[in-house]
C-alpha cells in the first residue's frame, strides 16, 4: 500500500532549475520542533506501522480531554469516527487551558484597515468569549444549533467562533465578501437560527455593507430568530429593527464565566461552504476532536510555533485557512495571532511590510496571488523595511510558481527564512502536504511531502500509483483526524464527490505528480473547480448566476492561466433572441454575478457567441473552450462538434 516517502538529498543533484534544493538553515533546524529528515521519517514510519497508537498519542498530547477516549478510530469506509468516547471543548483548549499563565499575553494583535489597533490578551479574549457564549445561551442557542457568522476581520470574528464552540453550537462562517444571495443560500442550507454580524467592515478605504446585505436576505431566512450586530464602521447608536440587537448590549450584561459544553469528540464544530463541480456549494462538516488535534499539531509542526512567535496568517476567517490557522491552531498553541482587517496594499503598497516591521512579526502565511501582486509592485518597497523579525514564510491556496517562491524567499525572507508551501483543502481541515521547516529540504514550487500520519498518493484511473514524474490524480488513501465527516444535509453527496473514484480513498480533485525524490508537485484541479486568486469557485456556480440574468440563454465558464490571479474566469455566453451584444451588457453581466455570488466570482472576460460547442450528446466541450480562452491551438478531437462554425465564431470574437 502506502510507500514511505524517502527523499534522498544526495540524489537530488540536477541541472534542472526546478530541482534547486534549499536545505533548512542550520540554526533554524537546531531549534525546530522537528529537526531532521530522520526525525520526520521516524514519525512517519511510526504512524504508518500503527496509526491508532500514533494518533492516540498525538490526541492525548494536543488536547485537554474532559473524558478520555478508548477508541482512536472507527473506520467504516467512507465514514470515520475519531477519539470516539472522548469529550472535550475547543474554546476551553484555546483559552482556559492557557490561563492564568498566559492571562496578559496578547492572543490577538488586531489592526484595522483605517489604522486602529488593539491587543486582546488571552485573559480578555476568554472573558469576551464567555460573555458572548452566555449571550448566545440567553438567545436560546443550544448544543448542535447552527449559528451564522458574517463579520469583517476583527477580533470579534474569533470571539464569535470560540463562543459557538464553547456552547457546542455549530458555526457557519460566511465570507464577508459574499453577497446577500450567497449569504441567504448558506444560512438556509445550514438552518441557522442566529446570525452574528456587523454594520460593516473596512476594505480598500470603503465600507463593506454587511448589515445591508443581511437585511436584504433576512426576510427569506427560514430559521432565523436573532441577528446580533457588532458596531464597527458607524458612529453613535445604531438603529436596529426586528430581529436585530446590539452585540455590545447583549454581551455587556452577561457574566464572563461560562461553563463550557463538554461535547463528544464527533460533535459537529463547524460547517463551511465550498465550491464543487456542480452548482450548489457544499457544506463541508467538521467535528470537534479530530479537527482540533490536527489543527493544533499541524500548526506547531509546519509553522514551528514557539511561545514568542508573532504569527500572521493573512487569510480571512471566511475560508478554512482562517479557521484552522488564524483562530484555532495558533490559539491552541498559545501564540499571538495577528488579525488584519483590510486589503494588504491599502492605503499603500507598504502596508504589509510596515505592519511586519512594526509588530516584529516572525511568521507570515499568505497566498501566491498576494505574493505575485507584491512582486509586481517592485523589490524596493519591501526592501525599505526592516523585516529581520521574520523567520518563516508560508504559502497556501494555489500552486506557487518557482519565480514567486524565489522572490518570496529572497526579497521577503532575506534568503534566511524557510518557505513552506502547504497543500490542503477545506475538506482536509488542515495541512496535508508541506515541508517541515526544520527538516525538509525545499524545492521552489513543490509542496514536498505529507505530514507524518498522512497518506497521499498519485494514482491513475485504475487506482495504480503512477511512475515518477507521471501526472495522475491526488488521493488520500487512509482516514485522517481532521477529514470532513459529511456534506451537511446531503450525505450521499459526500460519498459521490469524495469516495466514488476509488472505493475507500479520498479523491482530492487535484492533479499531481511526484518527482524522483518522491516530492509532490500540484498541477491544479482536474474537475470544474477553479482557483481564482486563491479563492475556490465552481464554474457551474458562476454559470448558474449568469443564466439567471434575463438576457442570457446559455453560459459556459472556464479558467485560463493568469499571471496574477493564477486562474482568470472567462465566460462564453449566448444571448436570448432579440438581445444585442454590447460592452454595456458585458459590464451588466459582470455586476450581476458580483451581486449573485460576490466580487470574487466576477468573470474577467465575457465573450458573446452564437452557440456553444457541444458534443453530440449535448455536453459543452469545456476542454475546447479552455483552449480557446487561453488562446491555445486546439489539438483535441473536435469532430463531434455539432457545428464547427461555432468554434470559428468564438475564435473570431477576439476583442
Ligand atoms: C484547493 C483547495 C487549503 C486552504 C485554502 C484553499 C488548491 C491549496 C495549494 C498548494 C497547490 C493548492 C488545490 C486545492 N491549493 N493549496 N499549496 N498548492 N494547490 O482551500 O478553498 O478548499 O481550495 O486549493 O487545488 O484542491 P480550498
Amino acid at each position: 500500500m502506502a510507500e514511505t516517502p524517502r527523499p534522498n538529498p544526495q540524489a537530488l543533484e540536477s541541472v534542472l532549475v526546478e530541482n534547486r534544493l534549499f536545505p533548512p538553515p542550520e540554526d533554524f533546524s537546531r531549534r525546530a520542533h522537528i529537526r531532521s529528515m530522520e526525525d520526520y521519517r521516524r514519525l512517519w514510519d511510526e504512524a504508518e506501522k500503527n496509526p491508532e497508537a500514533y494518533w492516540g498519542a498525538r490526541a492525548r498530547e494536543e488536547l485537554y480531554w474532559k473524558e478520555p477516549f478508548q477508541t482512536v478510530l472507527e473506520w467504516k469506509p467512507p465514514h470515520a469516527r475519531w477519539f470516539v468516547e472522548g469529550r472535550t471543548n475547543l474554546a476551553y483548549n484555546c483559552l482556559d487551558r492557557h490561563l492564568p499563565a498566559l492571562k496578559d499575553k496578547t492572543a490577538i494583535l488586531f489592526e484595522g484597515e483605517p489604522g486602529d489597533r488593539r491587543k486582546v490578551t488571552y485573559g480578555e479574549l476568554s472573558r469576551e468569549v464567555n460573555q458572548l457564549a452566555n449571550g448566545l445561551r440567553a438567545l436560546g442557542v443550544k448544543k448542535g444549533d447552527r449559528v451564522g457568522i458574517y463579520l469583517p476581520m476583527v477580533p470579534e470574528a474569533a470571539v464569535a467562533m470560540l463562543a459557538c464552540a464553547r456552547v457546542g453550537a455549530v458555526h457557519s462562517v460566511v465570507f464577508g465578501g459574499f453577497s446577500a444571495e450567497a449569504l441567504l443560500e448558506r444560512m438556509n442550507d445550514a438552518g441557522a437560527k442566529v446570525l452574528l454580524t456587523a454594520d460593516g467592515g473596512w476594505r480598500k478605504g470603503a465600507v463593506v455593507p454587511l448589515l445591508d446585505n443581511v437585511r436584504k436576505a433576512m426576510p427569506q431566512m427560514k430559521n432565523l430568530e436573532h441577528v446580533v450586530v457588532f458596531q464597527r464602521t458607524t458612529q453613535g447608536s445604531l438603529r436596529l429593527e426586528g430581529k436585530e440587537q446590539s452585540w455590545s448590549e447583549l454581551t455587556q450584561k452577561q457574566s464572563d464565566v461560562c461553563e463550557p459544553e463538554w461535547v463528544e469528540s464527533e460533535h459537529p464544530l463547524f460547517i463551511l461552504y465550498t465550491s464543487g463541480s456542480t452548482g450548489k456549494p457544499k457544506g463541508v462538516l467538521h467535528t470537534t476532536g479530530g479537527y482540533a488535534v490536527f489543527a493544533s499539531l499541524s500548526s506547531r509542526w509546519v509553522f514551528d510555533l514557539k511561545k514568542e512567535d508573532v504569527y500572521w496568517c493573512t487569510a480571512d476567517i471566511g475560508w478554512v485557512t482562517g479557521h484552522s490557522y488564524v483562530v484555532y491552531g495558533p490559539l491552541m498553541n498559545g501564540v499571538t495571532s495577528v488579525i488584519y482587517e483590510g486589503a494588504l496594499t491599502h492605503p499603500g503598497a507598504d502596508r504589509t511590510w510596515e505592519l511586519i516591521a512594526r509588530e516584529k512579526i516572525s511568521i507570515l502565511y499568505t497566498a501566491p496571488t498576494a505574493i505575485r501582486a507584491f512582486m509586481r509592485l517592485g523589490d524596493d518597497i519591501p526592501r525599505k523595511h526592516d523585516m529581520s523579525s521574520l523567520r518563516l514564510l508560508g504559502s497556501v491556496g494555489e500552486p506557487i510558481n518557482p519565480e514567486a517562491w524565489m522572490w518570496y524567499r529572497d526579497v521577503i525572507g532575506g534568503g534566511r527564512c524557510p518557505v513552506v508551501d502547504t497543500w490542503w483543502q477545506t475538506e482536509t481541515g488542515g495541512i496535508m502536504l508541506s515541508p517541515l521547516p526544520g527538516a525538509t529540504p525545499t524545492k521552489p514550487g513543490s509542496a514536498t511531502l505529507p505530514l507524518p500520519g498522512v497518506h497521499t498518493e498519485v494514482l491513475d484511473k485504475q487506482g495504480k500509483p503512477v511512475g515518477a514524474n507521471q501526472g495522475g490524480q491526488l488521493f488520500i488513501t487512509r482516514p485522517w483526524p481532521s477529514m470532513l465527516r459529511t456534506v451537511y444535509g446531503d450525505p450521499q453527496r459526500y460519498v459521490n464527490t469524495y469516495f466514488s473514484e476509488l472505493p475507500g480513498m479520498y479523491f482530492t480533485g487535484d492533479g499531481a505528480r511526484r518527482d524522483d525524490d518522491g516530492y509532490f508537485w500540484l498541477m491544479g484541479r482536474v474537475d470544474d473547480v477553479v482557483n481564482v486568486a486563491g479563492h475556490r469557485l465552481g464554474t457551474a456556480e458562476v454559470e448558474s448566476a449568469l443564466v439567471a440574468h434575463k438576457s442570457v440563454a446559455e453560459a459556459a465558464v472556464v479558467g485560463r492561466p493568469d499571471d496574477l490571479k493564477g486562474t482568470a474566469l472567462v465566460a462564453f455566453i449566448t444571448l436570448k433572441k432579440g438581445v444585442g451584444h454590447s460592452p454595456e451588457l458585458k459590464k451588466e453581466l459582470a455586476t450581476h454575478v458580483g451581486k449573485e455570488i460576490g466580487a470574487i466570482a466576477r468573470p474577467d472576460e465575457i465573450r458573446f457567441a452564437e452557440g456553444l460547442p457541444k458534443t453530440r450528446s449535448g455536453k459543452i466541450m469545456r476542454r475546447l473552450l479552455r483552449d480557446v480562452a487561453s488562446g491555445k491551438q486546439t489539438t483535441g478531437d473536435t469532430t463531434t462538434l455539432e457545428d464547427l462554425n461555432v468554434l470559428a465564431a468564438l475564435r473570431s470574437d477576439e476583442e
